[in-house]
C-alpha cells in the first residue's frame, strides 16, 4: 500500500485514476482546483487537497510524503487557442511541475500525456516508437503540438534521472466526465441533432481501463518510457451508429465528402486572417482528419495486462452518466 497524490483527481480520467487506487487498497490524496467538480469524489475514502499548478498554490503539502504522483491535470489548450503562445503556456507550465516532482523526489510519477503525440503512420497502426520529432516538421493541430512539447520535456526530465513513465490514452469514453471534451464525441450522436459524419478512423478506449492503465504505469511502467492506453480501433461511422443505437436515436445518415470540408477549412482560414485568430477548420485538420489514426496498444496489454472493455460498454456507462447528470 502506498500514498498517492493525483492531480487532477476530480477531471475525467483522473477521477478513475483516484477509482482505480483506492480498489487496489492504496492511500489517495486527491488534488482538485475547483470546489464545483468536487461532487465526483462524492463518497470516496480519500484525502482532498486544493492545488492550483498554475500559482502552485497548496502543490507542497500535496507532495508531502506521497510516493507515487499521477500528473492528470496538464494543461489543455482550448479550442481556438493560438499555437504558440499555448506550446510556451504548455512548456512553462510541465517545467514547473517538473521543479516541484525534483524537490519531492516521489518514488515513482506517471505524467498523462496524450496518444495525440504518436505520429500518424499511413496503412498500419502507430505504436509507440513512432514519435513525432521536436521541434515539429510537419503541421499539427494546436493541441497535439502542445502535447508533444510538454512530453518532450518530461522525457528529457526522465534522462536526467527523474523516475517518471509517460502514459498515452486515446480517446476517453466513460463515466466522470463532467467538463464533456471527448465526451462532445459521445454526446454528439447522441442527439438526434447530428445528420452527418466523415470518413474518419480513430481510437477509443473506456476510462476505466485508463485509470487502471495508470496505476499499473506506476507498478510496472519502465521509466522514460511511453505507454499507449489504447481499446478499439474503429471508423466515425460505426462509433456514432453506435452511440446512436445505444442512445436510442436515429445514427447519422450522410457523409459529407471531403472536398466539401476542405472548402470549409479554406472559409474557416479566410475568416481568421480577418478575425487574427486560430481558424475553427485549418486545412492542417482536415489532413489529419482525413488520414486517421489507427493505434497498436500491444505494449501495454503485454507488460500492464491492460483491460479492454468493450467500447459497447464504456458508451452505455458515459450515456447513462451523461444522462443522470442532465448532459442528455
Ligand atoms: N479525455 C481524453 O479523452 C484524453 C485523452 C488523452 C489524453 N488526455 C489528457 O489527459 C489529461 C486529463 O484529461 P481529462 O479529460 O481528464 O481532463 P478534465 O476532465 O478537463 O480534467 C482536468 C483536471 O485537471 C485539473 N486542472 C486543470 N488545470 C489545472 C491547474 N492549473 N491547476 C490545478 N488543477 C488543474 C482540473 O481541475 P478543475 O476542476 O479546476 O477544472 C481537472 O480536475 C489532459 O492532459 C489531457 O490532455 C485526455
Amino acid at each position: 500500500m502506498v500514498r498517492a497524490l493525483v492531480l487532477g483527481a476530480t477531471g475525467h480520467i483522473g477521477s478513475h485514476v483516484v477509482r482505480a487506487l483506492l480498489a487496489e487498497g492504496h492511500k489517495v490524496r486527491a488534488a482538485y482546483r475547483s470546489e464545483r467538480f468536487l461532487f465526483l469524489l462524492d463518497g470516496l475514502a480519500v484525502e482532498r487537497v486544493r492545488v492550483d499548478l498554475d500559482t502552485l498554490e497548496g502543490m507542497r503539502d500535496a507532495l508531502d510524503g506521497c510516493e507515487w504522483v499521477f500528473h492528470a491535470a496538464g494543461y489543455y489548450p482550448r479550442f481556438r487557442e493560438r499555437r504558440e503562445p499555448a506550446i510556451e503556456r504548455g512548456v512553462r507550465s510541465t517545467r514547473r511541475l517538473l521543479e516541484q516532482l525534483r524537490r519531492a523526489s516521489p518514488a515513482r510519477v506517471v505524467f498523462t500525456s496524450s496518444a495525440a503525440t504518436i505520429r500518424r503512420v499511413p496503412g498500419r497502426p502507430a505504436t509507440e516508437a513512432d514519435a513525432e520529432p521536436w521541434p515539429l516538421t510537419a503541421w499539427r493541430p494546436t493541441y497535439a503540438s502542445v502535447k508533444i512539447a510538454m512530453e518532450h520535456e518530461v522525457l528529457g526530465a526522465c534522462r536526467d534521472g527523474l523516475p517518471a513513465v509517460v502514459v498515452n490514452p486515446s480517446l476517453c469514453v466513460g463515466e466522470y466526465d463532467a467538463r464533456p471534451f471527448s465526451g462532445r464525441a459521445v454526446l454528439a450522436f447522441a442527439r438526434p441533432r447530428v445528420p452527418v459524419y466523415v470518413r474518419h478512423t480513430f481510437n477509443a478506449v473506456y476510462t476505466g481501463d485508463v485509470g487502471i492503465g495508470h496505476v499499473r504505469a506506476a507498478e510496472r511502467g519502465r521509466f522514460g518510457e511511453r505507454y499507449l492506453l489504447a481499446g478499439r480501433n474503429v471508423t466515425l461511422q460505426e462509433f456514432a451508429a453506435l452511440v446512436a443505437r445505444t442512445a436510442g436515436v436515429r445514427p447519422p445518415r450522410w457523409r459529407v465528402p471531403y472536398g466539401l470540408v476542405w472548402a470549409a477549412a479554406v472559409a474557416t482560414e479566410a475568416a481568421a486572417r480577418v478575425t487574427r485568430t486560430e481558424p475553427l477548420l485549418p486545412r492542417g485538420a482536415v489532413h489529419s482528419l482525413r488520414a486517421g489514426q489507427l493505434l497498436d496498444g500491444t505494449k501495454a496489454l503485454r507488460e500492464f495486462s491492460l483491460p479492454q472493455t468493450p467500447l459497447e460498454e464504456a458508451v452505455r456507462r458515459a450515456l447513462a452518466w451523461f444522462r443522470q447528470h442532465g448532459f442528455l
